[in-house]
């Protein structure tokens, strides 16, 4: 949809885009937030989706930009470096909240952004990166699934992503409320949208 068709985000559309903005900052630092663990899904080698749950570690609200951590060896940071269109999607079922959040991903591996975010990661969060073997390997038993502290943060691996558009819906028994906004060249247009 042309972008010249979206209101100006100082009209009513404004409490949303800042609802989400809040949201987004909730779900990073509040480790029981709904929004706290969304799927993510990219698309792989065929064309096909692929998605999973994962953790919001961090969240910058003038970009606006998500940042996840994974595994380097894994499916998804693989498909991501082939091509870096990704979605989020977050559901609070007591707010009853909606966001479909589509955007780009930048991937950091060894590099200084992984540096700093593996030297805040406390010690029980770092054994996720330190399986012996790359992540959806086949082993014989579960108890196969050995760590090895000797590969550092080598495998961590940052990716953060830079929203382009949301689908905002918000339920409602005096009737669901919904809307697109899109973030383009520093601003933020949105308009309401059918339900
Ligand atoms: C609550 C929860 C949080 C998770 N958080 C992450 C995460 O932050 N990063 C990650 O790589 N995998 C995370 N996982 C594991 C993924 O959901 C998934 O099993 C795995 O990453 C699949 O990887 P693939 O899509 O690359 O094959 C999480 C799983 C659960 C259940």
């Amino acid at each position: 949809m042309p972008v010249d068709h979206f209101v100006a985000p100082e009209n009513s559309l404004e409490p949303v885009r800042y609802d989400i903005i809040e949201m987004l900052h909730r779900a990073a630092s509040d480790k029981s937030h709904p929004w706290r663990y969304p799927t993510v899904a990219s698309v792989d080698q065929n064309g096909a989706p692929q998605a999973r749950v994962m953790i919001v570690r961090d969240f910058d609200g003038t970009i606006p930009q998500i940042r996840v951590f994974t595994d380097a060896r894994s499916p998804k940071f693989a498909e991501l470096s082939a091509n870096p269109d990704i979605q989020l999607v977050f559901y609070d079922p007591g707010a009853k909240l909606h966001l479909r959040a589509s955007g780009t991903a930048k991937l950091h591996v060894r590099d200084d952004v992984t540096n700093a975010c593996w030297n805040a990661l406390p010690e029980f969060g770092r054994g996720d990166y330190l399986s012996r073997l790359p992540p959806g390997a086949a082993i014989t038993s579960p108890e196969d699934a050995l760590q090895d502290d000797s590969f550092g943060s080598e495998n961590f691996a940052v990716i953060d992503i830079e929203l382009t558009e949301a689908d905002w819906l918000s339920l409602s028994a005096n009737g669901h409320k919904r809307a697109r906004l899109i973030w383009r060249d520093g601003k933020c247009e949105g308009r309401w949208i059918t339900p």
